[in-house]
């Protein structure tokens, strides 16, 4: 007869990211602000990136938790250093970067889609987290966790978002890499690929109705994302919880990958 399985004492805490160091990009609106809230209200410190000074104040003055805010782009590798050496100052360590920012600034066909835009979308979507996790890679010990916002659009495109989806596809495959080349370490890294959210990103699509359509009728939940249903994906894959869990992807979609 086999061994019973071994019973822990404690289990870890699913979503427990308290005295947790998460740095956020693209943090000064919509889905980076919500998750900046989610992680600080639970006990995080949160050091906010994005470009817009202005927006990153805002948020982290209305955040209960430590903050540091840090303003510059994703697209430059020195900034991204710094953003880790700064957090490495002033808080000790990073546990947790959260690679978020992302645009979506056209919606058209190859013809109509500029090469400049092309390389702006995989730019800042793509490169950008590439160059946040070396950062991140750089200062994280064992325990750390790299987390990237995908899209279902990486699996499932749209018309007109060819660009946005090939960098989020690509995220995917730059997370698996990773997670095998960072596992030595200790490092997991994973990606939350979110579905359609309420959100300044979604108001071309939110405000379209025919485009409103084909996602409702392409999601089985049959309605938008909600502030409520996002930022427990990244606070589990955060937690100690999620310390086997590595190289996955994590649709929060409301079922749009099913329909
Ligand atoms: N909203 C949705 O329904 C949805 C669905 C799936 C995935 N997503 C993904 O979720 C992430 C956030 O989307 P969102 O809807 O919250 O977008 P959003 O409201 O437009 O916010 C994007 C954030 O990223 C920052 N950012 C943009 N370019 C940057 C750069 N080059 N360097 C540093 N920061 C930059 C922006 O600030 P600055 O402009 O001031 O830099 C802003 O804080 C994106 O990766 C997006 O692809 C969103």
């Amino acid at each position: 007869m086999s061994e019973p399985i071994e019973i822990p004492d404690v289990f870890p805490g699913v979503g427990d990211v308290s005295g947790k160091r998460v740095v956020i990009t693209g943090a000064g609106r919509g889905l980076g602000e919500l998750v900046a809230h989610a992680f600080s209200r639970s006990g995080a410190k949160v050091a906010l990136m994005a470009r817009t000074e202005r927006d990153l104040k805002s948020v982290a003055d209305a955040l209960p938790g430590p903050t540091l805010v840090f303003c510059g782009d994703v697209r430059d590798a020195d900034f991204n250093e710094a953003v880790a050496d700064g957090t490495v100052l002033e808080w000790g360590g990073v546990d947790v970067w959260i690679c978020n920012a992302g645009i979506s600034p056209i919606v058209a066909g190859p013809l109509d889609t500029a090469p400049e835009v092309w390389r702006e979308v995989i730019d800042v979507n793509l490169t950008g987290a590439f160059l946040g996790a070396r950062a991140a890679a750089r200062v994280m010990s064992d325990g750390g966790r790299l987390i990237f916002t995908g899209s279902v659009l990486g699996e499932r495109p749209c018309k007109g978002l060819a660009a946005y989806s090939a960098s989020k596809a690509g995220l995917v495959g730059l997370a698996k890499g990773l997670a095998l080349d960072l596992a030595p370490l200790g490092i997991t890294v994973n990606v939350v690929a979110p579905g359609w959210f309420d959100s300044p990103l979604a108001e071309a699509w939110t405000s379209n109705d025919q485009l409103s359509e084909f996602i409702l009728g392409h999601t089985a939940l049959k309605r938008w994302g909600q502030s409520t249903d996002l930022a427990g994906a990244f606070q589990f894959l955060a937690s100690d919880a999620a310390a086997f869990v590595t190289g996955t992807v994590l649709n929060v979609d409301g079922g749009y990958l099913l329909v």
